[in-house]
């Protein structure tokens, strides 16, 4: 079986890191996000293909420097073509069945269980549901008794939403999707096609556990601590010479000496925190330094950013390069 990751979207609400960071190369717990993701792939999947646009170079050269463990190749589209554009652009070689995944759901989903149930109703396709208290940002099901999706609409209104159960992003859907897909043109597969696709039967799998969309901030966070939680971060110990408590996933190039930690921080390669400074609920990416002194909580810095002696930045997103 094959995978379908679709990885071109500009990661607007996680402006401005990705102007300089696509989003899925934002590292959580110490690993990038696209790496998670890949980690939810069952055993035995021969090849995973990358739906890429916005920054496709980026993640191109990331990903031949850190081999996945699953074979994976890259399908860039010349201009954004939407979610269904890009899986009609990229998903030229599918199996029969293939999965489908977004690039920012962090779960604990059991896969071969979508599989399975693929097989057993025989339908078009399955996509995995949650349910969320409000479900107006995601993609929201009808289903009827048996689990078939009657209707799916794509970011409802309050009034418009007929349930709470979403699209968690990930599905499994027979190969012949992609050839109703119209080529090289703007197309969303959630807004265009999955409605078209209804009659042919789509049916609901029904996950429970930790499940969170990380292309906000503060879900971003979220799924890190969970990361962390679940055990599924990096190193986690704090290095000699920090007071505190972990977990902290801290790259060895990194100079931590001296300063505090609270918990669910991922610092980033040559990353320099003064003495007497405090982390917590935070990414550091490439080269941040930290001054002596200053705090860093509920935030996600850039690339390069910097805060000064005895500042504190609290709920926000620093671009790269930025000061405070
Ligand atoms: N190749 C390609 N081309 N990929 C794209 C494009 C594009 O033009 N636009 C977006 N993507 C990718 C993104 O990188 C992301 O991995 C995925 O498609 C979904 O885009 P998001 O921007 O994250 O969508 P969303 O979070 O608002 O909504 C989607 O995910 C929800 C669950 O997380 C939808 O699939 C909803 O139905 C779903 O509930
Ligand atoms: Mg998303």
């Amino acid at each position: 079986m094959k995978a379908l990751v679709l990885i071109g979207g500009f990661g607007t609400r996680l402006r401005p890191v990705t102007y300089a960071v696509p989003k899925q190369l934002i590292p959580l717990a110490g690993k990038p996000m696209l790496y998670h993701v890949l980690d939810l792939l069952p055993a035995g999947i021969e090849e995973v293909v990358l739906a890429t646009g916005y920054k496709a170079d980026e993640i191109g050269r990331y990903v031949t420097e850190h081999p996945p463990r699953v074979p994976v190749r890259m399908v860039p589209e010349a201009e954004p073509l939407g979610t269904g554009g890009g899986m009609r652009n990229a998903g030229g070689d599918m199996s029969d069945p293939f999965l489908l995944l977004n690039s920012d759901v962090i779960a604990a989903f059991d896969v071969a269980a979508l599989l399975t149930a693929q097989t057993a109703h025989g339908g078009i396709g399955t996509m995995t549901l949650v349910e969320v208290e409000d479900p107006t940002p995601y993609g929201v099901a009808a289903l009827d008794p048996d689990d078939r999706i009657l209707r799916f609409v794509e970011k409802p209104s309050r009034e418009e939403a007929p349930s709470r159960w979403i699209n968690a992003g990930l599905g499994v859907w027979r190969q012949d999707v992609l050839a109703r897909i119209p080529s090289q043109t703007p197309v969303s597969w959630e807004r265009e096609v999955v409605p078209s696709l209804l009659a042919d039967g789509v049916y609901a799998f029904r996950a429970q556990g930790f499940w969170e969309d990380a292309g906000t901030p503060e879900r971003l966070l979220r799924a890190q601590k969970y990361l962390f939680e679940s055990g599924r971060g990096g190193r986690r110990a704090l290095p000699a010479g920090t007071t505190g408590k972990g977990p902290a996933a801290i790259d060895p190039s990194a100079a931590v000496e001296g300063a505090s930690f609270g918990g669910s921080v991922t610092v980033g390669p040559h990353v320099i925190v003064g003495a007497g400074a405090y982390l917590e609920d935070c990414i550091l990416m490439d080269r941040v330094t930290v001054d002596a002194g200053a705090s860093v909580v509920h935030s996600i810095l850039g690339p390069r950013a910097r805060v000064h002696g005895g500042h504190r930045v609290a709920h926000q997103i620093l671009g790269e390069g930025a000061e405070a």
